[in-house]
C-alpha cells in the first residue's frame, strides 16, 4: 500500500489495494486512520461489485441504514443491494430518476446533518462520470474553523445550530414551514471523536437558524460563516475518473457537487458507516 498525499487542502490517494478482497481487521483500521489523517481518501482503479463494496464499509463500520422520510418515493433502481443506494442522473426507459438525489449542482454540506447521528464516512464508487462538471468538492473544516477571525468564532461558540433536509430541492428548503422537514440541532462546533480536533459543523445547504435567535438574525451570522468556510484554500475539487473510490470524513469535512449537463451520465454508488451523536 502506498500513501500519497495529494498537494492540496486535504486529500490523499492510496494505491497497492484491491477491495474486491474484504479488508481483514488490521487493514481496516489502517485504512480509518488514513481516512481521519487526511480526510478524503481517493482509491483509483477498483473494480469492485456492490456486495463486495458493501463487505468493505462494513469492515469499516456499521452500515448507515436508509433514513429516509416516510412519504419519499424512492426510485426503483436506487436501492438494489440494501446499503448501497445510487447517486445517478439516469432515467429508466420510463424517464424515472435512477438515483437517489436531483440532478445539477449541490451546495456544501455535510450528511445527515439533519439526524441525531450524523453518518461517519461516506462513500462513494464511481461507475459512470460526466464529460465536464459533476466533480465532487470538499471543505476542510478543521482549516475553517482554525482560521476563523476571533470576532466571528464568538458567533458561534458554544451555540448549536438548526440543519434541516428537503429531499425534493437542492436549496435550502422553504423555512416557514419546517413540520414535515427532516431535521436536527447540532452543535455549530465539534470535537471530532477520533482525531480530538475542533471542526466546524454548519453548512450552505442545510443549516439554517442559530440557537437562541430568529432565521432573519441568524443569517446574518451564518453568512459571513458559509462564505469564509468555503474558501478556495480550504478546498479540494475531484474530476472524477471511472473506477475511482473515494471514501471521506463526514464531520470533518463539507461537501458540494459542481454543475453538470443532464444529458451527461453520472453514476456513482454509494455506502455509508453510521455515526454516533456529536459532542462539543
Ligand atoms: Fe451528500
Amino acid at each position: 500500500m502506498e500513501v500519497i498525499p495529494l498537494d492540496q487542502p486535504l486529500g490523499a490517494r492510496v494505491t497497492g489495494l484491491d477491495f474486491r478482497a474484504t479488508p481483514n481487521k488490521k487493514l481496516a483500521a489502517q485504512i480509518r486512520e488514513i481516512i481521519h489523517a487526511h480526510q478524503v481518501v481517493i482509491f483509483p482503479n477498483q473494480t469492485f461489485n456492490a456486495k463486495q463494496q458493501l463487505a468493505f464499509t462494513k469492515a469499516l463500520g456499521p452500515i448507515r441504514k436508509r433514513a429516509l422520510p416516510p412519504d419519499y418515493i424512492v426510485p426503483t433502481s436506487s436501492y438494489e443491494t440494501p446499503g448501497i443506494a445510487y447517486v445517478s442522473n439516469i432515467r429508466d426507459e420510463n424517464g424515472e430518476p435512477t438515483g437517489v438525489i436531483p440532478d445539477g449542482e449541490m451546495w456544501f454540506h455535510h450528511d445527515t446533518c439533519y439526524t441525531d447521528k450524523p453518518d461517519k464516512f461516506t462513500m462513494l464508487f464511481a461507475i459512470s462520470v460526466p464529460k465536464i462538471g459533476g466533480n465532487t468538492i470538499w471543505c476542510n473544516m478543521y482549516q475553517a474553523w482554525e482560521s476563523m477571525p476571533e470576532k466571528l468564532k464568538n458567533t458561534i461558540r458554544g451555540r448549536k445550530a438548526l440543519n434541516v433536509y428537503d429531499y425534493a430541492t437542492i436549496e435550502k428548503p422553504n423555512l416557514d414551514n419546517l413540520e414535515n422537514i427532516e431535521k436536527a440541532w447540532q452543535p455549530c462546533i465539534i470535537r471530532h471523536p477520533e482525531t480530538g480536533r475542533e471542526a466546524l459543523f454548519i453548512n450552505r445547504l442545510m443549516t439554517c437558524q442559530i440557537e437562541g435567535l430568529t432565521i432573519e438574525e441568524s443569517t446574518k451570522i451564518l453568512d459571513p460563516i458559509f462564505q469564509h468556510s468555503e474558501q478556495q484554500k480550504f478546498v479540494y475539487e475531484h474530476k472524477w475518473k471511472v473506477n475511482d473510490f473515494v471514501i471521506w470524513d463526514n464531520l470533518a469535512v463539507t461537501h458540494a457537487r459542481t454543475h453538470f449537463e443532464r444529458t451527461d451520465d453520472r453514476r456513482l454508488r454509494r455506502s455509508k458507516v453510521s455515526g454516533d451523536a456529536l459532542v462539543t
